[in-house]
This record gives structure tokens, C-alpha cells and sequence, in this order.
């Protein structure tokens, strides 16, 4: 995580669904859409804010692309509406909803130069000729390929295709503009430097955006809020630090992130606080659940310490174990750690001075602590 310079481009003060007076761009209503016996999209109620950065987050196949479509006008829902303002806008063909959206496999026309290719939209739009042009450079420099306008997208890189699709998604002013996968084909330093010039360009024209992503981290980045589907229905809508640290369900914890979950009866529950009986031990954790449920505790692989001698004193949850393997990704070292046979949990650490020599290797001891407040209880 080095090197970058835009960083900053969170909106901590942009919360607009927390506001009762403001009212949605976009509304979707039980909308519901079926191809044959499978239900892509079911039940979804769903509101997307003016100027909201919007992540769609799930597992192939779980509906993402069906519901910009739905969106977009590519499909009509058999169940529910979609409403742009107040107006349900089901019966208006593509061409007339102030919606863009740039497909998974986005593809340039090959024979035309750059900047035809950003014109596109804008002929077909019936912009006057002599706009078109201005409009044209305007693109290319939000975009950072001034002067490249009449080259052939075969003369260009794959970044730079990326942009000029993106140019040319952006050209007609679009309202919303969905971008179904729009970084999949860039490689990782690229498509960091891509989301920044997403979120710096949507920001700069106050554009409502809504993304398909199956990179989790690219998600966390960009969203002002991020939208978890699982089989057609949206699980959890939340801003990025919700969905990751207060999952709704077991499927959330796990899709989002690494984590460990540990499974067992609540044996005592009150003040905020539940303590749970696990085969990995007895835990405290911070939440709320009922004496004998089912409970699990999901706890995520940074907020667990690696200590190489036992801890003493803490009001900690400890767990005794041996290091069985561990990936070093620069940044971070994750520890695979044995707690009993065949039972493996993951710690994180940041490696915060530059050793060379590792303090800890495979079958070293280690005993892994957590706070009852780093715990999430879940019960479902
Ligand atoms: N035109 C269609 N005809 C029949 N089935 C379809 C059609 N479009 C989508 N489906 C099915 O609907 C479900 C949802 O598809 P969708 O394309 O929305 O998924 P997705 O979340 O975008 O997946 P991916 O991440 O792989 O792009 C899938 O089971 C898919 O096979
Ligand atoms: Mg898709």
C-alpha cells in the first residue's frame, strides 16, 4: 500500500441515505426479473443517491449485471419497478434514460480513430457538429490522453483503451453511468491508478456511478456505499467500513476479506457483551445474542495479535497454537496457525520494521490474542 498520491478522496460528510429529506436518484422497488427457471434478480429494494459512488459486490452469476441492465433498459422487470426521481421509468427504451452504461466486455469499433469513437454517443445524440469537437478534446483531457485523438485503439495500450472507453461513456453527460467491470483487463498499479481518475472525474462532474467489481478491494476504494448480492438478493447495503467491520451474516463476513469464524453455544449474554463456548475455547466478544443460541464469532486475521510467549493479565481471548505456514505479501505476513488438529486460523501482521530475518517460522509456538470489541456476533 505505497505510493499513492491521491489518497484523500473519501467523503466522510457524503451520507445521503442517512438523510430523510433527500430524496433517491434511482429507486428500485421489489424488482424482481427471471430468465426461464432462473431467478436473476429477486425482491431487490434499493435506492441510489445523486452524486453516490455505487458498488455492486458478489459472486458470478449472483444478478449484477441483470439489474444494471434492468436499470440501463436492457431488460424490464416481471416484479416491481425502477424509478429515476418519482417516475417510473420501466416503459422508456435505453436511448431515452439519462443511463450509460459501459459493458463487461466494452469494446472500441476498431476502424474509427480516439476521438470518433468519443464522438460516437454525441452524433448519435444529435449534438451539434460544432460542439462535438470541444466536447471531444474535453474528454480526452479529463482522461489524460491529449493528443492521442487520432490514433486507432490497435495503437494504443490497454490503460489507454480502458480511458477512452471511459471518454466515451462520459461524453454524451450521462446522469448515471454503470460500469459493469470497467477494470478488469488493467493490471494492479493501473487499475489503482484508474479507480482514482474514476472517482476524481465523478466527483469533479457530480455523476452518480454504480459499479460491478468482483475485486473486493477496488470496491472498498471507490464506494461511498457498497451493495452485497447473493443469488439474485442484495444481503447487506452499507459504506465500505460497515460491510467489513459489521457484517450482516456469515456470508458477508466471508465474501468481504479474510476471516475467522468460530461456531458455539452463547453461555452467557448481557451488557453488550456474549460469551460464547466454542471447540476452540470459550471467547468474549461485544454484541448481542440470546443464552444457548447458535452463535458464531467472526474475527478478521489483522485484528488477531501473534505473540511468541504466553500473554499474561488482558481481558483477551487467547488461543494457543503452532504457525504451519504463513505468506509474506510485503506489507503484511499472514501466519496459518495449527490450534488443534486440522484446525487452522489465520493472523495478520503488519511488518512494521524491515527484518530480514523473520522472528517466526513454521512450527514456532504462538498463542493468538483478540479483543472482545475486534469480535463480530453473528447469527445467521
Ligand atoms: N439473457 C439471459 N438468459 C438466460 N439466463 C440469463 C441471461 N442473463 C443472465 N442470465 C442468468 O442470470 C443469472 C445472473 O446473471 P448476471 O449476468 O446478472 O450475473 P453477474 O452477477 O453479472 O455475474 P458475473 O459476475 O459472472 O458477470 C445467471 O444465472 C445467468 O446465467
Ligand atoms: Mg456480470
Amino acid at each position: 500500500m505505497s505510493g499513492r498520491p491521491q489518497l484523500g478522496a473519501v467523503r466522510e460528510a457524503f451520507a445521503p441515505w442517512e438523510d430523510p429529506a433527500v430524496r433517491p436518484l434511482v429507486r428500485f422497488e421489489g424488482v424482481g426479473k427471471s430468465f426461464g427457471d432462473t431467478a436473476a434478480v429477486r425482491g431487490v429494494d434499493l435506492s441510489i443517491y445523486e452524486g453516490e459512488f455505487f458498488a455492486l459486490l458478489g459472486p458470478s452469476g449472483c444478478g449484477k449485471t441483470t439489474l444494471m441492465r434492468l436499470l440501463a433498459g436492457f431488460e424490464t422487470p416481471d416484479a416491481g419497478r425502477v424509478l429515476l426521481g418519482d417516475r417510473d421509468i420501466g416503459a422508456d427504451p435505453p436511448h431515452r434514460r439519462p443511463v450509460h452504461m459501459m459493458f463487461q466486455a466494452y469494446a472500441l469499433f476498431p476502424h474509427l480513430t480516439v476521438a470518433q469513437n468519443i464522438a460516437f454517443g454525441l452524433k448519435r445524440q444529435g449534438v451539434p457538429r460544432a460542439e462535438i469537437g470541444p466536447r471531444v478534446e474535453e474528454m480526452l483531457s479529463l482522461v489524460k490522453l491529449e493528443g492521442l485523438g487520432r490514433r486507432r485503439p490497435d495503437q494504443l495500450s490497454g490503460g489507454q483503451r480502458q480511458r477512452v472507453a471511459l471518454a466515451r461513456a462520459l461524453a454524451p453527460r450521462p446522469r448515471i453511468l454503470l460500469l459493469d467491470e470497467p477494470m478488469a483487463a488493467l493490471d494492479r498499479k493501473l487499475r489503482e491508478e484508474t479507480q482514482f481518475e474514476l472517482m476524481a472525474i465523478q466527483q469533479r462532474l457530480n455523476l452518480t456511478f454504480m459499479i460491478v467489481t468482483h475485486d473486493q478491494d477496488e470496491a472498498m476504494v471507490v464506494a461511498d456505499r457498497i451493495a452485497v448480492m447473493r443469488a439474485g438478493e442484495i444481503v447487506q447495503v452499507g459504506r465500505p467500513t460497515e460491510v467489513y467491520e459489521a457484517p450482516a451474516d456469515r456470508y458477508v463476513a466471508g465474501f468481504i476479506g479474510d476471516v475467522n469464524l468460530f461456531e458455539g453455544r452463547v453461555t452467557a449474554a448481557g451488557g453488550g457483551r456474549v460469551r460464547l463456548a466454542s471447540d476452540d475455547g470459550a471467547f468474549d466478544a461485544e454484541g448481542e445474542a440470546a443464552v444457548g443460541d447458535k452463535a458464531w464469532l467472526a474475527v478478521r486475521p489483522e485484528k488477531i495479535a501473534v505473540h511468541t510467549e504466553p500473554p499474561v493479565g488482558g481481558d483477551g481471548n487467547v488461543i494457543a497454537g503452532r504457525i504451519v505456514d504463513y505468506g509474506y505479501l510485503g506489507d503484511w505476513t499472514t501466519y496459518v496457525v495449527e490450534a488443534s488438529p486440522g484446525r487452522t486460523l489465520r493472523a495478520a501482521r503488519a511488518n512494521a520494521t524491515r527484518l530480514v530475518d523473520r522472528p517466526l517460522g513454521v512450527g514456532d509456538p504462538v498463542w493468538l490474542t483478540f479483543a472482545p470489541s475486534s469480535a463480530v456476533v453473528l447469527t445467521t
